[in-house]
């Protein structure tokens, strides 16, 4: 698999490349199956139509990885929150986490086995994906969940979360913990039903300062990674912590591709993170409104990483209203362009 190959460093014919959020609603195939399937809770925990998102934007633009089609907020939903999607609202809540008794009922073996919907779709995916293209699994970060269950929903300034954070620093702790303890088991399920990588979103890592990012976020990572390294070592791992540029210099642990952000200069990941890791990323999500935004971006990329490690992808997820042809473009550009 190219993409398997690119992300321990290996040689390829040209640079892989796949979009975060590739499945999803710029796509009309995608907007279909989530009509038949009623709601987007409801399609993530079919299989059968999971695996039919999933594989779409194999088919529709040629990408070189497929990424489960699921969500980061299922695992605090079958921790036992209340999840529900509101329409112009994204993800809520409704109880939102803020005591030690509330944790305490929340369940750790019980939610890995409640998420077998997740293995199924991946099992199902994995025999209908071609031999050549990885499935890439993935989870979001203990800190980007912990903001969800304790904010209730998405939040401008996480101030529930940073007055936790000061008040009760040990609550705040016990919550990663219990998540991590989840996580290990989630993605050690993902990987035996068959995915081939896995990436972790760490979406509101900028939301910490540098101290307490290291302390209430990468640490708890970096302890996933280890354990999956550890376990799993011919599956790569890796981490996309969202907008952290000026803590570059700090980044370590046993993982394989650091995922660069729109907003760090990728020079700059390759000075500081260039010769320990392969790097994905980092086109800016919008330059996919332009066509010669994209033409402009792609080279600039391959400018700075056509000698180096280099995995290709937007720097953040593809918006809801951006053309598919546009995204295609991009996709058969990438691959033309990088071919060596
Ligand atoms: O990348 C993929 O194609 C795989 C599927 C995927 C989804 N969510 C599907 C989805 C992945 C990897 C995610 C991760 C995710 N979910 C993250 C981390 C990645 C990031 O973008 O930073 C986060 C923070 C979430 C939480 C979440 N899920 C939010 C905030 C929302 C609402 C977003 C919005 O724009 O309305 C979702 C919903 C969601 N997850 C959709 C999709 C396709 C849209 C739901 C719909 O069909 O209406």
């Amino acid at each position: 698999m190219i993409f398997i190959d690119a992300c321990f460093g290996k040689k390829t014919p040209y640079a892989p490349v796949w979009m975060m959020r590739q499945a999803g609603r710029y796509l009309p195939e995608y907007m279909r199956v989530r009509a038949e399937a009623g709601d987007f809770l409801s399609l993530c925990k079919d299989p059968k139509r999971a695996c039919e998102v999933t594989l779409q934007p194999m088919d529709i633009l040629g990408v070189d990885a497929a990424i489960l089609f699921s969500d980061i907020l299922v695992v605090p939903m079958e921790m036992g929150m209340d999840l529900r999607f509101e329409k112009g609202e994204g993800p809520v809540f409704d109880t939102p986490l803020t005591s030690r008794a509330q944790l305490e009922a929340l369940h750790v073996e019980a939610a890995a086995e409640r998420l077998s919907y997740v293995y199924e779709a991946i099992s199902l995916v994995r025999a209908k994906l071609a031999p050549e293209k990885a499935l890439i699994g993935f989870c979001g970060a203990p800190w980007t969940l912990a903001t969800y269950m304790i904010e209730g929903k998405g939040t401008k300034t996480y101030a529930v979360c940073k007055k936790l954070l000061y008040s009760d620093p040990a609550l705040l702790h016990a919550i990663l913990r219990k998540v991590t303890d989840v996580l290990k088991l989630y993605m050690a399920r993902q990987i035996e039903a068959g995915v081939n990588a896995v990436q972790i979103f760490d979406s509101w890592a900028a939301a910490l300062e540098e101290a307490a990012f290291f302390e209430f976020s990468w640490s708890y990572i970096k302890e996933l990674a280890a354990f999956l390294k550890e376990t799993y070592p011919h599956v790569p791992v890796i981490l996309f912590p969202k907008g952290i540029s000026g803590y570059l210099d700090k980044i370590d642990g046993n993982f394989d591709v650091f995922g660069v952000d729109w907003s760090t200069p990728i020079e700059l990941a390759k000075e500081k993170l260039g010769d320990k890791y392969v790097l994905q990323g980092n086109m800016e999500p919008t330059r996919l409104y332009d066509k010669k935004a994209i033409d402009a971006g792609i080279e600039h990329i391959v400018s700075v990483m056509q000698n180096s490690r280099h995995i290709f992808n937007l720097g953040h997820g593809i918006l809801p209203d951006i053309p598919v042809e546009h995204a295609k473009y991009f996709i058969q550009s990438v691959q033309e362009r990088t071919r060596l």
